[in-house]
């Protein structure tokens, strides 16, 4: 589902992807990383909150073999396989439930955010970074290129939320959550891996000149692609 390769996933941190949500951590602390692929960032946290546990969880069985087989995972890092619309913990069992890179996969938002605000202790922090594809700035920005990266997202994007980023604090405030700050990074991507990624994705006949056009722009030197990441943390009432 991710549109970069699974080694970029695997050179993500704490620091760079999560670092709103470090100066909320605290040593001892139980969190849950719900849609964790690799588990790079689930990784990080753990090394935050030792001898605190990291639960991390996935819906694809592959990433979470894939995280449990690497060799850096710490003792505190522990994976399954799991839905977060059906998270199988107990209500109010984490001090911490983050999500990094899933609302933008997911059809209904509300009831994700109903199922993390579940399994949080009250006074619990929550935190969510999403991108927003709308919020996007493509070099060089020629009409047949937006044009194409409308179809990809059109496509990809047909059952997930293109516009997660801007959407953590409406999504938190409307669970009950208090205390939610919103934070803006951009992040830039290579165009050759997202080109040849987004063009994949083009196969039917009639996207054929969109899946060319991304083709080209992969191989343009001039190319460049950034992005706007939302980041939201929210407080549980006690
Ligand atoms: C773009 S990856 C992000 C992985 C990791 N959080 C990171 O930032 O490196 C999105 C992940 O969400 C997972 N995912 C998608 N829908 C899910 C769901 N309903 N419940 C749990 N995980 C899901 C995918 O399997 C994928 O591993």
């Amino acid at each position: 589902m991710a549109h970069l390769p699974i080694d970029a996933l695997e050179r993500r941190s704490a620091q760079c992807q999560a670092g709103f949500l470090l100066p909320s951590l605290k040593s001892g602390m139980s969190v849950l990383d719900c849609g964790c692929g690799p588990g790079s960032i689930t990784f990080d946290l753990a090394r935050h909150v030792a001898p605190g546990v990291v639960i991390g969880i996935d819906a694809e069985p592959a990433q979470i073999e894939r995280a449990i087989q690497r060799a850096e995972r710490p003792d505190n890092a522990t994976f399954q396989t799991a839905s977060v619309y059906d998270l199988p913990f107990e209500t109010g069992r984490f001090g911490v439930v983050f999500a990094h890179a899933l609302f933008q996969h997911l059809r209904d938002p509300s009831q994700a955010i109903s199922e993390m605000h579940r399994v949080l202790a009250p006074g619990g922090i929550i935190a969510l970074r999403s991108p927003d594809w709308g919020a996007i700035i493509i070099m060089p920005p020629t009409p047949a290129l937006m044009s194409a990266f409308k179809m990809f997202i059109d496509v990809y994007y047909e059952n997930g939320t293109p516009l997660a980023g801007r959407d953590g604090p409406s999504l938190l405030r409307s669970a009950g959550c208090q205390d939610v700050t919103f934070t803006a990074t951009v992040e830039h991507e290579n165009p050759a891996n997202l080109g040849q990624f987004a063009a994949a994705k083009l196969i039917a006949p009639e996207q054929e000149e969109g899946a060319a056009c991304l083709r080209a722009w992969a191989a343009n030197p001039d190319a460049l692609f950034a992005q706007m990441w939302g980041e939201t943390v929210a407080r549980r009432s006690e």
